[in-house]
Protein backbone atom coordinates (compact mmCIF):
# COMPACT_ATOMS: atom_id res chain seq x y z
CA UNK A 1 0.00 0.00 0.00
CA UNK A 2 1.20 3.45 -0.96
CA UNK A 3 1.45 5.86 1.87
CA UNK A 4 -1.46 7.96 2.15
CA UNK A 5 -1.75 11.77 2.55
CA UNK A 6 -4.43 14.33 4.28
CA UNK A 7 -4.11 17.78 2.71
CA UNK A 8 -6.45 19.99 4.39
CA UNK A 9 -6.13 23.73 2.48
CA UNK A 10 -7.74 27.08 3.66
CA UNK A 11 -8.57 30.25 2.18
CA UNK A 12 -11.35 33.20 2.77
CA UNK A 13 -11.81 34.25 -0.79
CA UNK A 14 -15.00 35.99 0.02
CA UNK A 15 -18.12 35.45 2.31
CA UNK A 16 -21.28 37.07 3.70
CA UNK A 17 -22.71 39.19 5.16
CA UNK A 18 -19.45 40.93 5.82
CA UNK A 19 -16.81 38.09 7.18
CA UNK A 20 -19.50 36.01 8.44
CA UNK A 21 -19.48 33.07 6.51
CA UNK A 22 -18.71 31.48 2.86
CA UNK A 23 -21.26 31.39 0.47
CA UNK A 24 -22.95 27.31 -0.34
CA UNK A 25 -22.31 28.75 -4.01
CA UNK A 26 -18.52 28.67 -3.19
CA UNK A 27 -19.03 25.26 -1.31
CA UNK A 28 -20.70 23.58 -4.32
CA UNK A 29 -18.46 24.54 -6.19
CA UNK A 30 -15.27 23.42 -4.84
CA UNK A 31 -17.22 20.48 -4.00
CA UNK A 32 -17.43 20.01 -7.60
CA UNK A 33 -14.14 20.38 -8.82
CA UNK A 34 -12.62 18.54 -6.03
CA UNK A 35 -14.93 15.52 -6.62
CA UNK A 36 -13.71 15.98 -10.86
CA UNK A 37 -10.31 15.23 -9.39
CA UNK A 38 -10.73 11.88 -7.30
CA UNK A 39 -9.89 8.45 -9.09
CA UNK A 40 -7.08 11.18 -11.06
CA UNK A 41 -5.59 13.45 -8.40
CA UNK A 42 -7.22 12.67 -5.53
CA UNK A 43 -8.65 9.81 -3.35
CA UNK A 44 -11.15 11.55 -1.73
CA UNK A 45 -12.80 14.69 -0.60
CA UNK A 46 -14.46 16.64 1.93
CA UNK A 47 -15.19 20.39 1.11
CA UNK A 48 -16.83 22.57 4.23
CA UNK A 49 -16.24 26.47 6.19
CA UNK A 50 -15.47 27.68 9.51
CA UNK A 51 -16.85 30.86 9.49
CA UNK A 52 -15.85 32.84 6.23
CA UNK A 53 -12.87 30.53 5.30
CA UNK A 54 -13.53 28.06 2.42
CA UNK A 55 -12.06 24.52 3.88
CA UNK A 56 -10.30 21.92 1.07
CA UNK A 57 -10.27 18.49 2.72
CA UNK A 58 -8.15 16.08 0.48
CA UNK A 59 -6.49 12.49 0.48
CA UNK A 60 -4.26 11.01 -1.70
CA UNK A 61 -0.92 9.50 -2.58
CA UNK A 62 1.14 12.32 -3.60
CA UNK A 63 2.56 13.47 -0.56
CA UNK A 64 2.89 16.33 1.38
CA UNK A 65 3.74 20.15 -0.95
CA UNK A 66 2.70 18.18 -3.94
CA UNK A 67 3.02 20.38 -6.72
CA UNK A 68 -0.34 19.06 -8.62
CA UNK A 69 -2.68 18.87 -5.68
CA UNK A 70 -1.66 22.84 -4.16
CA UNK A 71 -2.47 23.94 -7.63
CA UNK A 72 -5.77 21.74 -7.63
CA UNK A 73 -6.57 23.67 -4.38
CA UNK A 74 -5.10 27.37 -5.89
CA UNK A 75 -7.46 26.66 -9.07
CA UNK A 76 -10.34 26.14 -6.77
CA UNK A 77 -9.64 28.64 -4.66
CA UNK A 78 -9.43 31.04 -8.14
CA UNK A 79 -12.44 29.70 -9.60
CA UNK A 80 -13.97 30.67 -5.81
CA UNK A 81 -13.37 34.11 -6.34
CA UNK A 82 -14.81 34.34 -9.43
CA UNK A 83 -17.76 33.56 -8.16
CA UNK A 84 -17.48 35.86 -4.96
CA UNK A 85 -16.76 38.72 -7.29
CA UNK A 86 -19.83 37.96 -9.11
CA UNK A 87 -22.00 38.10 -5.77
CA UNK A 88 -19.86 41.13 -4.82
CA UNK A 89 -19.16 39.26 -1.54
CA UNK A 90 -17.33 40.88 1.30
CA UNK A 91 -13.57 40.71 0.97
CA UNK A 92 -13.71 38.70 -2.13
CA UNK A 93 -10.40 36.65 -3.30
CA UNK A 94 -9.14 38.25 0.29
CA UNK A 95 -6.64 35.72 1.01
CA UNK A 96 -5.01 34.90 -2.52
CA UNK A 97 -2.40 37.17 -1.89
CA UNK A 98 -0.34 37.17 -5.69
CA UNK A 99 -1.58 36.65 -8.68
CA UNK A 100 -0.05 33.66 -10.01
CA UNK A 101 0.75 29.91 -8.39
CA UNK A 102 4.58 29.53 -7.85
CA UNK A 103 4.76 25.63 -7.00
CA UNK A 104 3.16 25.61 -3.35
CA UNK A 105 0.45 27.85 -1.71
CA UNK A 106 2.59 28.41 1.02
CA UNK A 107 3.68 31.96 0.76
CA UNK A 108 0.87 32.90 -1.20
CA UNK A 109 -1.93 33.09 1.25
CA UNK A 110 -3.63 30.27 1.95
CA UNK A 111 -3.60 28.28 5.03
CA UNK A 112 -2.30 24.55 4.45
CA UNK A 113 -1.42 21.60 7.32
CA UNK A 114 -0.49 17.83 5.49
CA UNK A 115 0.64 14.87 6.52
CA UNK A 116 1.84 11.82 4.71
CA UNK A 117 1.52 8.22 6.89
CA UNK A 118 1.20 4.20 6.37
CA UNK A 119 -2.58 3.42 7.46
CA UNK A 120 -2.90 1.69 10.64
CA UNK A 121 -5.28 -0.98 10.99
CA UNK A 122 -7.61 1.56 11.74
CA UNK A 123 -6.85 5.19 11.97
CA UNK A 124 -9.08 8.09 13.00
CA UNK A 125 -8.31 11.33 12.10
CA UNK A 126 -9.36 15.08 13.92
CA UNK A 127 -9.61 17.56 11.10
CA UNK A 128 -9.86 20.98 13.29
CA UNK A 129 -10.91 24.06 11.50
CA UNK A 130 -11.25 27.59 13.14
CA UNK A 131 -12.05 31.10 12.66
CA UNK A 132 -11.22 34.55 13.89
CA UNK A 133 -7.61 33.54 15.28
CA UNK A 134 -4.05 32.94 14.16
CA UNK A 135 -2.02 29.27 14.38
CA UNK A 136 -0.46 29.77 17.78
CA UNK A 137 -3.68 29.12 19.15
CA UNK A 138 -3.32 25.78 18.65
CA UNK A 139 0.10 25.63 20.96
CA UNK A 140 -1.94 25.23 24.24
CA UNK A 141 -3.89 22.32 22.53
CA UNK A 142 -1.50 20.38 21.27
CA UNK A 143 0.39 20.69 24.70
CA UNK A 144 -2.12 19.51 26.71
CA UNK A 145 -2.85 16.41 24.30
CA UNK A 146 0.44 15.08 23.51
CA UNK A 147 2.23 17.00 26.87
CA UNK A 148 0.06 16.89 29.75
CA UNK A 149 -0.98 13.70 31.40
CA UNK A 150 -3.78 15.29 33.41
CA UNK A 151 -5.23 15.43 30.17
CA UNK A 152 -4.22 12.60 28.41
CA UNK A 153 -3.78 9.71 30.89
CA UNK A 154 -2.63 7.85 28.04
CA UNK A 155 0.81 9.34 28.51
CA UNK A 156 0.89 7.64 32.12
CA UNK A 157 -1.23 4.28 31.63
CA UNK A 158 -0.08 3.03 27.83
CA UNK A 159 3.48 1.75 27.31
CA UNK A 160 3.19 3.26 23.78
CA UNK A 161 2.70 6.29 24.57
CA UNK A 162 5.25 6.59 27.64
CA UNK A 163 8.17 7.60 25.86
CA UNK A 164 6.82 10.98 24.67
CA UNK A 165 6.72 13.33 21.43
CA UNK A 166 8.37 15.37 19.30
CA UNK A 167 7.20 19.07 19.16
CA UNK A 168 8.56 20.84 16.20
CA UNK A 169 8.23 24.47 17.22
CA UNK A 170 8.84 27.30 14.47
CA UNK A 171 9.26 30.57 14.97
CA UNK A 172 7.38 32.59 12.41
CA UNK A 173 9.07 35.86 12.67
CA UNK A 174 12.62 34.62 12.23
CA UNK A 175 11.38 31.89 10.01
CA UNK A 176 13.88 29.09 11.63
CA UNK A 177 12.91 25.56 13.99
CA UNK A 178 13.93 23.89 16.67
CA UNK A 179 12.97 20.48 18.20
CA UNK A 180 11.75 19.55 21.54
CA UNK A 181 11.01 16.32 23.25
CA UNK A 182 8.35 16.09 25.74
CA UNK A 183 8.54 14.81 28.60
CA UNK A 184 11.90 16.01 29.69
CA UNK A 185 11.98 19.34 27.94
CA UNK A 186 8.49 20.61 28.89
CA UNK A 187 9.99 23.84 30.63
CA UNK A 188 12.28 24.68 27.57
CA UNK A 189 8.93 24.24 25.03
CA UNK A 190 6.21 26.08 27.28
CA UNK A 191 8.95 28.85 27.42
CA UNK A 192 8.55 29.16 23.92
CA UNK A 193 4.89 28.70 22.62
CA UNK A 194 3.36 30.09 25.66
CA UNK A 195 4.32 33.01 23.29
CA UNK A 196 1.77 31.97 20.11
CA UNK A 197 1.65 35.20 18.08
CA UNK A 198 5.55 34.40 17.39
CA UNK A 199 6.21 30.69 18.06
CA UNK A 200 3.91 27.82 16.33
CA UNK A 201 4.04 24.06 16.51
CA UNK A 202 4.18 22.74 13.17
CA UNK A 203 4.36 18.65 14.00
CA UNK A 204 3.74 16.47 16.45
CA UNK A 205 5.66 13.45 16.00
CA UNK A 206 5.68 10.02 18.20
CA UNK A 207 9.25 9.60 19.94
CA UNK A 208 9.35 5.75 19.47
CA UNK A 209 9.03 5.35 16.06
CA UNK A 210 8.94 8.60 14.65
CA UNK A 211 5.08 8.61 13.75
CA UNK A 212 3.62 12.11 12.42
CA UNK A 213 0.65 12.32 14.97
CA UNK A 214 0.26 16.37 14.54
CA UNK A 215 0.07 18.54 11.89
CA UNK A 216 -0.93 22.51 11.95
CA UNK A 217 -0.97 25.42 9.37
CA UNK A 218 1.23 28.04 10.35
CA UNK A 219 0.77 30.94 7.56
CA UNK A 220 0.58 34.36 8.67
CA UNK A 221 -0.70 36.40 6.43
CA UNK A 222 0.09 39.75 7.66
CA UNK A 223 3.89 38.35 7.81
CA UNK A 224 3.63 37.31 4.28
CA UNK A 225 1.32 40.94 2.34
CA UNK A 226 3.17 42.97 5.04
CA UNK A 227 -0.05 44.36 5.85
CA UNK A 228 -3.11 43.54 7.35
CA UNK A 229 -5.08 41.62 5.28
CA UNK A 230 -7.16 39.19 8.03
CA UNK A 231 -6.79 36.79 10.23
CA UNK A 232 -5.30 33.88 9.89
CA UNK A 233 -8.00 31.26 11.02
CA UNK A 234 -5.70 27.73 11.11
CA UNK A 235 -6.63 24.38 10.51
CA UNK A 236 -4.79 21.06 11.81
CA UNK A 237 -4.66 17.56 11.51
CA UNK A 238 -4.66 14.77 14.61
CA UNK A 239 -3.98 11.42 14.47
CA UNK A 240 -5.89 9.14 17.40
CA UNK A 241 -5.70 6.13 19.31
CA UNK A 242 -3.50 3.03 19.77
CA UNK A 243 -0.77 4.49 21.40
CA UNK A 244 -1.46 8.22 20.05
CA UNK A 245 -4.16 10.31 21.91
CA UNK A 246 -7.71 8.84 22.40
CA UNK A 247 -9.72 10.83 20.67
CA UNK A 248 -11.55 12.03 23.52
CA UNK A 249 -8.08 13.16 24.80
CA UNK A 250 -7.52 15.22 21.41
CA UNK A 251 -10.96 16.69 22.46
CA UNK A 252 -11.00 17.73 26.15
CA UNK A 253 -8.19 20.25 26.33
CA UNK A 254 -11.37 22.39 24.09
CA UNK A 255 -13.41 22.42 27.28
CA UNK A 256 -10.93 25.01 28.61
CA UNK A 257 -12.04 28.53 27.79
CA UNK A 258 -8.78 29.56 25.93
CA UNK A 259 -8.42 33.40 25.51
CA UNK A 260 -6.84 33.57 21.95
CA UNK A 261 -5.93 36.71 19.16
CA UNK A 262 -7.92 37.19 16.17
CA UNK A 263 -11.14 38.92 17.30
CA UNK A 264 -12.30 41.68 15.85
CA UNK A 265 -10.47 43.43 12.89
CA UNK A 266 -7.87 41.01 14.26
CA UNK A 267 -7.18 43.30 16.61
CA UNK A 268 -8.85 41.51 19.75
CA UNK A 269 -8.46 38.83 22.28
CA UNK A 270 -11.60 36.48 22.71
CA UNK A 271 -12.36 33.09 23.85
CA UNK A 272 -12.13 30.24 21.25
CA UNK A 273 -15.70 28.42 21.42
CA UNK A 274 -15.92 24.97 20.75
CA UNK A 275 -19.11 24.45 18.09
CA UNK A 276 -20.75 22.23 15.86
CA UNK A 277 -20.41 23.05 11.79
CA UNK A 278 -24.35 24.54 12.13
CA UNK A 279 -23.14 27.57 14.40
CA UNK A 280 -19.77 27.73 12.16
CA UNK A 281 -20.45 31.54 11.69
CA UNK A 282 -19.41 34.17 13.71
CA UNK A 283 -22.10 37.07 14.23
CA UNK A 284 -20.96 38.94 17.61
CA UNK A 285 -18.68 40.84 17.38
CA UNK A 286 -17.70 39.15 14.26
CA UNK A 287 -16.72 35.88 16.68
CA UNK A 288 -16.11 35.12 19.33
CA UNK A 289 -13.28 33.08 17.79
CA UNK A 290 -14.42 28.93 17.11
CA UNK A 291 -13.03 26.14 15.95
CA UNK A 292 -14.74 23.23 14.46
CA UNK A 293 -13.62 19.31 14.49
CA UNK A 294 -14.67 16.32 12.24
CA UNK A 295 -14.02 12.90 13.22
CA UNK A 296 -12.70 10.68 10.44
CA UNK A 297 -11.83 7.20 9.87
CA UNK A 298 -8.98 6.97 7.11
CA UNK A 299 -9.77 4.30 4.93
CA UNK A 300 -7.12 3.12 1.96
CA UNK A 301 -7.37 7.04 1.11
CA UNK A 302 -11.24 7.32 1.81
CA UNK A 303 -12.62 9.81 4.30
CA UNK A 304 -15.52 8.10 6.34
CA UNK A 305 -16.68 10.75 8.10
CA UNK A 306 -17.10 13.53 9.11
CA UNK A 307 -18.86 13.59 12.23
CA UNK A 308 -19.27 17.02 13.52
CA UNK A 309 -17.05 16.67 16.91
CA UNK A 310 -18.28 19.16 18.94
CA UNK A 311 -21.96 18.65 18.48
CA UNK A 312 -22.02 16.92 21.97
CA UNK A 313 -24.03 18.78 25.29
CA UNK A 314 -20.74 17.47 26.95
CA UNK A 315 -19.45 21.01 25.04
CA UNK A 316 -22.24 23.43 26.15
CA UNK A 317 -20.55 24.34 29.23
CA UNK A 318 -17.24 25.55 27.94
CA UNK A 319 -19.56 27.44 25.42
CA UNK A 320 -21.43 29.27 28.37
CA UNK A 321 -17.90 29.93 30.16
CA UNK A 322 -17.28 31.49 26.83
CA UNK A 323 -19.93 33.64 26.72
CA UNK A 324 -19.47 34.78 29.98
CA UNK A 325 -15.44 35.79 29.03
CA UNK A 326 -16.55 37.73 25.71
CA UNK A 327 -18.53 39.97 28.00
CA UNK A 328 -16.19 40.30 30.06
CA UNK A 329 -13.17 41.07 27.45
CA UNK A 330 -16.22 43.50 25.41
CA UNK A 331 -16.92 45.26 28.48
CA UNK A 332 -12.95 46.48 28.09
CA UNK A 333 -13.74 48.16 24.59
CA UNK A 334 -10.40 49.00 23.07
CA UNK A 335 -8.55 48.67 25.97
CA UNK A 336 -5.89 46.16 26.57
CA UNK A 337 -5.93 43.01 27.67
CA UNK A 338 -9.16 42.90 24.95
CA UNK A 339 -7.05 44.65 22.32
CA UNK A 340 -3.94 43.00 21.58
CA UNK A 341 -0.69 44.65 22.88
CA UNK A 342 1.38 47.12 21.02
CA UNK A 343 3.61 44.82 19.51
CA UNK A 344 1.05 42.55 18.18
CA UNK A 345 -0.88 45.62 17.02
CA UNK A 346 1.92 46.62 14.89
CA UNK A 347 0.07 44.22 12.30
CA UNK A 348 -2.86 45.60 12.07
CA UNK A 349 -4.40 48.85 10.94
CA UNK A 350 -3.55 50.63 14.19
CA UNK A 351 -0.36 51.91 12.70
CA UNK A 352 -1.48 53.91 10.03
CA UNK A 353 -3.73 56.01 12.61
CA UNK A 354 -0.40 56.74 14.83
CA UNK A 355 0.91 57.69 11.33
CA UNK A 356 -1.66 60.48 11.42
CA UNK A 357 -1.61 61.42 14.72
CA UNK A 358 2.56 61.52 14.64
CA UNK A 359 3.10 65.16 13.75
CA UNK A 360 0.80 66.01 16.54
CA UNK A 361 3.76 64.66 19.26
CA UNK A 362 5.62 67.05 20.97
CA UNK A 363 8.19 67.01 23.33
CA UNK A 364 6.91 67.03 27.30
CA UNK A 365 8.51 70.25 28.71
CA UNK A 366 11.42 69.99 31.08
C1 LIG B 1 -11.99 39.50 9.41
C2 LIG B 1 -12.36 40.03 10.71
C3 LIG B 1 -13.25 41.20 10.81
C4 LIG B 1 -12.79 42.44 10.06
C5 LIG B 1 -13.74 43.62 10.34
C6 LIG B 1 -13.37 44.87 9.58
O1 LIG B 1 -11.50 38.22 9.50
O2 LIG B 1 -11.97 39.52 11.71
O3 LIG B 1 -13.43 41.48 12.17
O4 LIG B 1 -11.48 42.77 10.41
O5 LIG B 1 -15.04 43.26 9.98
O6 LIG B 1 -13.29 44.58 8.24
P1 LIG B 1 -13.10 45.68 7.10
O7 LIG B 1 -11.87 46.46 7.48
O8 LIG B 1 -12.94 44.87 5.87
O9 LIG B 1 -14.33 46.52 7.11
MG1 LIG C 1 -13.14 37.41 5.60
MG1 LIG D 1 -11.77 33.81 8.61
Amino acid sequence: MPKTTISVIKADVGSFPGHSRTHPRLLERATEMLKEAEGDLLIDSFVTHCGDDLELIMTHTMGVDNRQIHELAWNTFMECTRIAKELKLYGAGQDMLFDAFSGNVKGLGPGCAEMEFDERKSDPVLVYLADKTEPGAWNFYLYKMFADPFNTPGLVIDPSMHEGFIFEVHDVMKKRQIFFNAPEEIYSLLAYIGAPSRYVVKHVWRREDKMVAASTSTQRLSLIAGKYVGKDDPVMIVRCQSGLPAVGEALEPFTTPLIVAGWMRGSHHGPMMPVSLADAHPTRFDGPPRVVCLGFQIADGKLIGPVDMFDDPGFDLVRSRCNEIADLLRAHGPFEPHRLSMDEMEYTTLPQVEEQLAERWEPIPE
